[in-house]
């Protein structure tokens, strides 16, 4: 299977080694092991237990602790309903090379992670893109999905919250698209990983399985958790799909690491704290990004409203790549092209990590942008 070089990674893997600051992370948060430790009730116990795990492949499917945390982040998950995977990356694949076939008919958008186009390319389904929007504040056009929608597509690949635009579809929205969706009997794949990232409200914005049968959501603890070096995401959707993904998944997987399945059972044990702590980063630095942007002459973008990254839109003749390699070239700081994502005259930003760092990486920004 040929797939196209992933964008994204690959300019981080080219240009991180000679940077000085990254504004590409989508992380919030992360925890080293002593500060998951913390949120613990009985520390010793933990560290206890963790000594005496051996370290055989375990219950393959995951331990029935994770699988039920992990269902209890929906309102109709039971056991049945739970793959557990090698991160959300893992889930989307997994999900994709089960269900989608050559000549099949998938419908995603752009911007959107790359995987939700390059896999289903990769495969040989015809991939209808569809623009997401800054008029309207980044969500898909209801019309339009109308009028491309067929019985013969088999999915649609969303993300919610959006990475890199950070538009969430609320609840009513999510009802509305599923409408039009069922009509066609399609799959929707919805990327959940920045689930518990919705900034104002329930954090934890509804789920597509939790509004539609066909409703196949996907995740992780690397955002919401901030534990992405535990590389363990799921896929929660009806048991009929499961019995499929768990087809591919038994060539993929085999099973996730005893260690990571145990300390992701920690994680969403203290999802509260967590979260809580998380949420006041994303809001706290976004409101930060948002003074700095009410002052900028060339950058506009829409405030979003949930994730970790905005989408910035630039008002310079120079292509997103050139700018960004420019912009690292004189100052050491290192942001996304929004051409990477397929999507040029855009630079995504990580404004999740240390508030001073960022602080002082827009000052730059606003510096440099004048000089040019
Ligand atoms: C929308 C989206 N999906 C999936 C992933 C991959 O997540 P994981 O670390 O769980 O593989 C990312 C990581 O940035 C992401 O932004």
């Amino acid at each position: 299977m040929k797939i196209k070089e992933f964008g994204v990674e690959t300019w981080i893997n080219e240009h991180e080694t000679s940077c000085t600051c990254d504004l590409t992370n989508t992380c919030v948060g992360v925890m080293r092991f002593n500060e998951l430790l913390a949120l613990c009730d009985n520390p010793k116990n933990v560290i206890d237990e963790m000594l005496n795990l051996q370290l055989g492949y375990g219950k393959v499917f995951g331990t029935e602790r994770l699988r039920n945390n992990i269902a209890s982040l929906y309102e109709n998950a039971k056991d049945a309903n739970i793959v557990i995977t090698h991160g959300a990356v893992g889930a989307n694949a997994l999900v994709m090379l089960s269900l989608i076939e050559k000549g099949d008919e998938v419908i995603t958008y752009l911007p959107i992670y790359e995987q939700h186009y390059s896999i289903p390319s990769s495969i040989g389904a015809n991939v209808k893109i569809l623009y997401l929007k800054e008029e309207n504040n980044w969500l898909p056009d209801l019309e339009e999905l109308k009028s491309t929608i067929t019985p013969k597509t088999k999915m649609i690949c969303i993300n919610n919250p959006n990475n890199p635009t950070g538009a969430v579809m609320d609840e009513d929205f999510l009802k509305q698209f599923v409408e039009i969706v069922k009509k066609a009997g399609a799959y929707i794949l919805c990327d959940e990983v920045y689930r518990g990232l919705t900034h104002n409200g329930n954090p934890f914005t509804k789920s597509i399985f939790d509004l539609y049968e066909k409703g196949i959501s996907t995740s992780s603890m690397s955002k919401t958790f901030s534990l992405p070096g535990l590389r363990l995401g799921w896929i929660v959707a009806s048991k009929d799909v499961v019995d499929k993904v768990n087809i591919q998944r038994n060539y993929h997987v085999i099973c996730v690491g005893r260690i990571n399945d145990y300390l992701a059972s920690l994680a969403i044990e203290n999802k509260d704290t967590i979260v809580k702590h998380n949420l006041k980063i994303c809001k706290t630095n976004l409101e930060m990004l948002d003074n700095w942007i009410k002052n900028q002459t060339r950058i506009t973008y829409v405030k979003p409203n949930g994730g970790t990254t905005a989408f910035l839109k630039y008002n310079l003749p120079i292509s997103s790549k050139n700018l960004c390699e420019n912009f690292q070239h004189d100052t050491g700081i290192m942001i996304l092209p929004g051409s990477v994502m397929d999507v040029d005259g855009y630079i995504r930003l990580g404004y999740t990590d240390d508030k001073d760092k960022i602080q002082n990486a827009l000052n730059i920004f606003s510096d440099w942008l004048s000089k040019i």
